[in-house]
C-alpha cells in the first residue's frame, strides 16, 4: 500500500520506517527542511536504537522516501498519517496548530479516497476538527479520518513498532477500519492485538494509558518517600506489589521522577480536557505534584550530603530523560542541573547519547564525553538516568577521581553494598543509605 507520513519526529520516523519494513511504499515529509535533507543523506535527527538500520533499509530498497512536496506525499496514498508535534500551550492544553496545518496541506492537494490517520497525541474531539479542516480545504478528495494512537516508547521505538502489543484504531467508518486493518495485517498476523473502536474512545484511551503509567511512577515515588521515613525498602515493596498480576511489575521503579515529551504534557492536556468537559480530576494534578516532589527529594539529598552547595562540584550521570535515547526534553536530570546551578553548585554532566544537546540547554552546565571525566574533582555523583553503562562503573577509579566519594543513586541502579565497600557514602532512593566501609582505602 502507498502511505504518507507527515512529521518525522520520535513517532513519525519509526512509524514510517517500520511501515516500509513490512512492505509498504512510504513517503514522509516534515516542515523542517534541514531534517529532511539530513535523512536523505542517511543522518538521523536523534539517537534511537535500531532506527538507523531500518531507515537505511527503506532508503536502499526504495520503499522509504523523504519528500519536500505535499503533492509527492499524497500521490496515490491510501493512508496519510499525521505525526506532527502537539506542544503544550501555557494554559496546559495541547497546541494543535501543526495538526491543522498538516490536514490543510493534505486537503489542498489530495485526490481520490484517502484515510487520514491521526497519530499525534491529541485531546478527544480533535479528529472531528481534522475532518472539518479536510472538508473545508479539500480540492477533490474524499477523506475518512481515523485515530490511531501510538504506544511506542522512546529507546525501544523500533521494537515497540515491530511487535506492538496492540494496534488501536478509532473510526466512524467501517471502510476506514478495513483499510487500516489491511495496512497493519503483517503485524496483526504476528500477534498484535487489533482493537477497533470509535474516534473519541481511541483518542481518550491514549490519554488514559499515559496518565495511568505516570500514576504508577508517582505512586512508587510517593512510596519511596514513605520508605525513607520508615526505613523500609521501596525496591522490595515494588517487587512485592509487582508480583501480584493485578498490579504488574512495570513502571514501579522509583527514581527522580518521570520526564520526556509525553507524560508531563499529556497529563496537563488530559487535566485540561477533563475540566473542559466539566469533570474535576484532581488525581491528575497530584500525579504531577508527586513527580516534582521526587526531583526535589533528590535535590534535598544532595544538599543534605554537601551542606552548602556553593563551591561544591556535582557530577550528574545521565542527562537524557530515560536510557536509550538522546532526548532531553523535560528531562528530570536537566531540571536537577538547573536547580543545583541556581543554588550555587558547579554541575558537570555525562550522558552516552545526549551530552551535546544537554550542553546547549542548560546555562552553566559543563558536559564531558567520557564517563570517568565526570567524576574528576566532584564532591558528589548522582545517577539520574538508568543507562546500562552505569551499572558497570569501575567504582575504585571513580572514587579516586572524586574529591569526596558520595554517590546519590537516583535510580537504585547499583548494589549499595558494593558501592560502600569501595569507600563511598551511598544514598539510594526509597531505601536505607550506607556509610563507607572504613576498611576501604
Ligand atoms: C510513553 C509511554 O510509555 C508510551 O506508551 C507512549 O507511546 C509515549 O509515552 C507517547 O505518548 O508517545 P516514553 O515517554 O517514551 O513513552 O517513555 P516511558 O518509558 O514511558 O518513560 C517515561 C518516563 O517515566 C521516563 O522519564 C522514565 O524514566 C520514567 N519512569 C518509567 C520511571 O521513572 N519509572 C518507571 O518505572 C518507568
Amino acid at each position: 500500500m502507498k502511505v504518507g507520513v507527515v512529521g518525522i519526529g520520535h513517532v513519525g520516523l519509526p512509524t514510517a520506517s517500520v511501515l516500509a519494513h513490512i512492505g509498504h511504499e512510504v513517503t514522509a515529509i516534515d516542515s523542517d527542511r534541514q531534517k529532511l535533507e539530513a535523512l536523505r543523506a542517511g543522518d538521523l535527527p536523534y539517537f534511537e536504537p535500531g532506527l538507523a538500520e531500518l531507515v537505511d533499509e527503506g532508503r536502499a530498497n526504495g520503499r522509504l522516501k523523504f519528500v519536500t512536496d505535499f503533492e509527492d506525499l499524497v500521490a496515490g496514498a491510501e493512508v496519510v498519517f499525521v505525526c506532527v508535534g502537539t506542544p503544550p500551550r501555557s494554559s496546559g492544553g495541547a497546541n494543535l496548530l501543526a495538526v491543522e496545518k498538516a490536514a490543510r496541506a493534505v486537503a489542498e492537494v489530495a485526490d481520490g479516497r484517502v484515510v487520514v490517520a491521526e497519530k499525534s497525541t491529541v485531546p478527544a474531539g480533535t479528529a472531528e476538527r481534522v475532518a472539518r479542516t479536510l472538508d473545508r480545504y479539500r480540492r477533490s478528495a474524499e477523506f475518512l479520518v481515523v485515530s490511531n494512537p501510538e504506544f511506542l516508547r522512546e529507546g525501544s521505538a523500533v521494537n515497540d513498532s515491530l511487535t506492538p502489543d496492540r494496534i488501536l484504531v478509532g473510526a466512524e467508518s467501517p471502510e476506514a477500519l478495513e483499510v487500516m486493518k489491511r495496512l497493519y495485517s503483517p503485524l496483526i498476523e504476528k500477534g498484535a492485538r487489533w482493537i477497533a473502536t470509535d474516534l473519541r474512545t481511541a483518542e481518550l484511551a491514549k490519554h488514559a494509558c499515559n496518565a495511568f503509567l505516570a500514576l504508577k511512577v508517582s505512586y512508587i515515588n510517593a512510596l519511596a518517600r514513605i520508605c525513607e521515613l520508615s526505613s523500609a525498602d521501596v525496591t522490595d515493596v515494588a517487587e512485592i506489589m509487582g508480583s501480584d498480576p493485578r498490579i504488574g511489575p512495570a513502571f514501579l521503579d522509583a527514581g527522580i521522577g518521570y520526564g520526556g515529551y509525553c507524560f508531563p504534557k499529556d497529563l496537563a492536556a488530559f487535566d485540561r480536557l477533563a475540566r473542559q468537559l466539566g469533570y474535576e480530576f484532581p488525581l491528575l494534578g497530584e500525579i504531577a505534584r508527586i513527580n516534582d516532589e521526587a526531583l526535589q527529594a533528590a535535590f534535598d539529598k544532595i544538599e543534605t550530603a554537601l551542606w552548602n552547595l556553593e563551591e561544591k562540584r556535582v557530577a550528574l550521570l545521565g542527562l537524557s530523560f530515560k536510557p536509550g535515547t538522546s532526548d532531553t526534553r523535560l528531562s528530570p536530570s536537566l531540571e536537577l542541573a538547573r536547580k543545583l546551578i541556581a543554588a550555587g553548585a558547579t554541575v558537570c554532566g555525562y550522558d552516552p547519547a545526549a551530552g551535546s544537546v544537554a550542553a546547549s540547554e542548560v546555562d552553566g552546565i559543563e558536559v564531558v564525553d567520557d564517563l570517568y571525566e565526570v567524576f574528576k574533582g566532584a564532591d558528589c555523583a548522582v545517577i539520574c538516568t538508568a543507562w546500562d553503562e552505569f551499572k558497570t562503573i569501575d567504582l575504585a577509579r571513580a572514587r579516586q577521581a572524586m574529591a569526596i566519594p558520595i554517590l546519590v543513586d537516583g535510580r537504585n541502579l547499583l548494589d549499595g553494598g558494593a558501592v560502600a565497600a569501595q569507600g563511598f557514602t551511598y544514598i539510594p532512593t526509597g531505601r536505607s543509605g550506607l556509610e563507607p566501609d572504613p576498611t576501604a582505602r
